[in-house]
């Protein structure tokens, strides 16, 4: 009788907890009542009673706060582990990588129950990752896979090689690449790609090059500063200051006496350093070029509705926090979360099980179905 009391006691409890669920939007708000999660599925798991977070924390490192992304990313994970009543410890490592070493080594000594890593360098928490397998932590790796470890448990990203291939399509389509060669027609292309220290990075890039090597080849695309491998091209840390340095040099030199046709960016950062070097260096409507981007940030869509960039990759950072929040519970909770791969992600170590999203392409013609019909920005924060 008891027993049944306290059953009945505890299911009465995660009704009230779910009923008064808190839930961001995109702005990293909390809203109070409904989720609006721009029809992200719902399946954490958060009517399971077995599957609640009372008494258990989520240590969340997130890399850095100088990005919309990540300040979005954290916020909806956050609200939504707190919706299932964990304790929520977030911390931002602005890019330093040793400060999220310790930030980390923190959370480990404070014996938190899971950590979600989004990692600044991905290869360099091999030490503390230990540390937190030989404390019994379980770990999720958020968008950025962690490499050269044993101790992560499941993986929650997009299809980043994906993210590439979206953002090629794009550039061949906009510009008919398939027909310019009997057109007579040919682009300049310079190409702006992630960090070396991010597996992202590496996947996207091969997605763009196994559809523009193609074009590059047959020089309907021309890259006059001849920097096309990854190696040439990757910025560290996703840097906007050097992304813009390096267009500005580019520009005033290879560009001298002709216009540069396509910028070929891996991250919104890199479109915003572009487009001020582009400003800078006197392009206007006439001879702006093709800008791509990825994230969607705010201030992207706006470019994007302005003409100052051509397109970005929508990644909702909504949905990808719910799939990290389902395998937060699966590793406290020991169910099983959702996958859909589990063969792509070799960390050099193991193939770490993952939840891949799908990354979608946005431009002018499609944004306000995307993101406005799809509750991730308002039209007024749009038109601010
Ligand atoms: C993410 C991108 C982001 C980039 C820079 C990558 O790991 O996948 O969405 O644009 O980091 O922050």
């Amino acid at each position: 009788m008891k027993k049944l009391l306290s059953i009945v006691l505890a299911l009465v409890m995660v009704l009230a907890l779910v009923a008064c669920g808190n839930t961001t939007n995109n702005n990293g708000t909390v809203d109070n009542g409904t989720v609006d999660n721009g029809g992200a599925s719902s399946n954490d798991g958060s009517s399971d009673a077995e599957q609640t977070g009372a008494g258990k924390t989520v240590g969340i490192a997130m890399p850095t706060q100088s990005s919309e992304r990540w300040i979005n990313d954290g916020a909806n994970m956050k609200a939504q582990l707190e919706a299932l009543g964990y304790e929520v410890v977030l911390q931002y490592a602005e890019d330093d990588v040793q400060m999220q070493v310790s930030q980390i080594e923190n959370m480990v000594a404070q014996m938190v129950d899971c950590l979600v890593i989004a990692a600044v360098d991905s290869g360099a928490l091999t030490a503390v990752e230990a540390q937190a397998k030989a404390a019994g932590i379980p770990i999720i790796a958020y968008d950025r896979l962690l490499m050269d470890t044993d101790a992560v448990s499941y993986y929650a990203s997009f299809d980043n090689k994906g993210v590439g291939t979206a953002i090629a399509n794009y550039i061949v389509e906009a510009k008919d690449l398939e027909n310019a060669e009997a057109n007579g027609e040919s682009y300049t292309i310079e190409f702006f790609m992630g960090s070396p220290d991010d597996n992202n990075a590496v996947l996207l890039h091969q997605g763009i090059m196994e559809v523009l090597q193609p074009y590059l080849d047959s020089g309907v695309l021309v890259c006059k500063t001849g920097r096309t491998s990854f190696d040439e091209t990757c910025i560290l840390r996703w840097s906007q200051e050097t992304a813009q340095q390096w267009c500005e040099n580019y520009l005033s030199g290879f560009y001298a006496d002709e216009d540069l046709d396509i910028v070929c960016s891996a991250f919104d950062g890199f479109a915003y350093g572009c487009r001020s070097a582009l400003e800078a260096a006197g392009y206007t409507d006439a001879n702006w070029p093709l800008i791509t981007g990825q994230d969607a940030e705010l201030m992207a869509v706006k470019n994007i509705i302005s003409g100052k960039q051509t397109m970005s990759i929508y990644k909702d950072t909504r949905l990808l926090a719910e799939k990290c929040v389902t395998m937060v519970n699966a590793v406290i909770n020991g169910t099983e979360p959702e996958i859909n791969d589990t063969t792509t992600y070799d960390n050099n170590v193991l193939v770490v099980p993952s939840y891949l999203c799908t990354p979608v392409a946005v431009d002018a013609g499609n944004y306000e179905e995307l993101l406005i019909d799809g509750g991730y920005y308002t039209a007024e924060q749009l038109a601010e």
